[in-house]
């Protein structure tokens, strides 16, 4: 692995709980950093307002810390998986910018705060930019305003002034929305708001975005003088099939993949990696999002194929060639 780059892969409950022993062996070997994939979201870790759940999370940060890899917290602020409570104000009227400043700071300094010192980043906003890089117009940006970015950012710095902060999004290879991000890391910079690293999840295609893109992409974050790191990676190789689609045509994979899509997914891997390592002075950390086939996201009632290990958790070509990537560049 070259020196100073981080690998990891984010953890679902049975694998940070110790269920799944299969993938907590693998994921001590060949790692050193986790993410959680859902367990320190906004709802599952406060559900309702006077209301905090730990238990399982504390597992997970353990996991990290009993194995000395490093642990990133995902996320704080988001739109999505963010309980309906949040943006309730008074006898069902939306809630006020003062109000949900108050939760949010709570909420950051409650759980940035019980883990400090053992979390060591934390995706502080994520998702916060639209396709056409302005501000999404999420409940958080319409009670609070433009500068809840730069809030949740303070009350993370005030919670834990040790722990490295980050804005996370996708679809940074499109130059409208990369843009956007770019604008809006200068402004928290310019107003004096400290930010270390921008995180590119990296849910990519086969074919798409063009690994061109991919390294354009990298070197425009770069010049933010922050870190990057890609924090979500994972390859789709289904097609986008839309409600009723023909079973044959939404779900091509679903008794097993071709040698030759194996073989360009493990391709597609090693040049992606490629310019990883191209750039490593830059790139300070790459995580998967999920460890094994069978643990994705990307299923959803189908096969989908996105990872380095297979659903019976043996190494895929992908994996060799990653592996071989990272063994030249040491
Ligand atoms: O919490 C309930 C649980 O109580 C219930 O038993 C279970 C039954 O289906 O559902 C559980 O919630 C699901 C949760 O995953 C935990 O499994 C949600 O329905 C489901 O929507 C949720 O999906 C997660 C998704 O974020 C939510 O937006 C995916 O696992 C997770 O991989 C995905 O991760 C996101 C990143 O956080 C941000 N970037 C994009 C990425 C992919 O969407």
């Amino acid at each position: 692995m070259p020196k100073g780059m981080v690998i990891g892969v984010a953890l679902n409950q049975r694998q940070s709980d110790g269920v799944d022993a299969a993938a907590v062996d693998i994921v001590a070997k060949q790692f050193n950093q986790i993410s959680p994939e859902n367990l320190l979201k906004f709802q599952p870790v406060h559900p309702s307002e006077d209301r905090y759940v730990f238990e399982a999370q504390d597992r997970f940060v353990q996991f990290g810390v009993d194995r000395k890899m490093q642990v990133i917290g995902h996320t704080l602020v988001w739109h999505s998986q963010t309980s309906a409570w949040v943006f309730q104000g008074k006898d069902g009227a939306a809630v006020d910018r003062d109000t949900l400043l108050a939760r949010m700071r709570d909420h950051i300094h409650t759980v940035v705060g019980r883990y400090k010192g053992r979390i060591h980043g934390w995706d502080v906003v994520n998702e916060a930019i639209d396709e056409d890089g302005s501000l999404r117009k999420s409940p958080w940006f319409n009670a609070i305003g433009e500068d809840y970015v730069a809030k949740a950012f303070e009350f993370a710095r005030e919670a834990d002034p040790g722990a490295e902060l980050y804005y996370n999004d996708f679809n940074l290879e499109k130059p409208a929305k990369r843009a956007g991000v770019i604008r809006l890391v200068k402004d928290l910079q310019a107003r004096g708001v400290r930010i270390h690293g921008i995180g590119n999840q990296g849910h990519w295609r086969l074919e798409t975005p063009g690994i061109s893109e991919i390294e354009e992409a990298l070197v425009d974050l770069r010049s933010t003088g922050l870190k990057v790191m890609y924090t979500e990676v994972d390859i789709n190789l289904l097609p986008q099939a839309g409600r009723g689609a023909d079973p044959a045509v939404a779900n091509p994979y679903a008794s097993g993949l071709p040698d030759d899509k194996q073989q360009a997914l493990a391709r597609r891997y090693a040049e992606i990696f490629g310019v990883f390592v191209k750039h490593r002075d830059a790139v300070s950390r790459v995580t998967f999002w999920g460890l094994s086939d069978a643990d994705s996201w990307l299923n959803r009632g189908r096969m989908n194929y996105p990872l380095l290990w297979d659903r019976q958790r043996q190494p895929k070509p992908a994996f060799h060639a990653v592996v071989e990537v990272l063994k030249r560049a040491r």
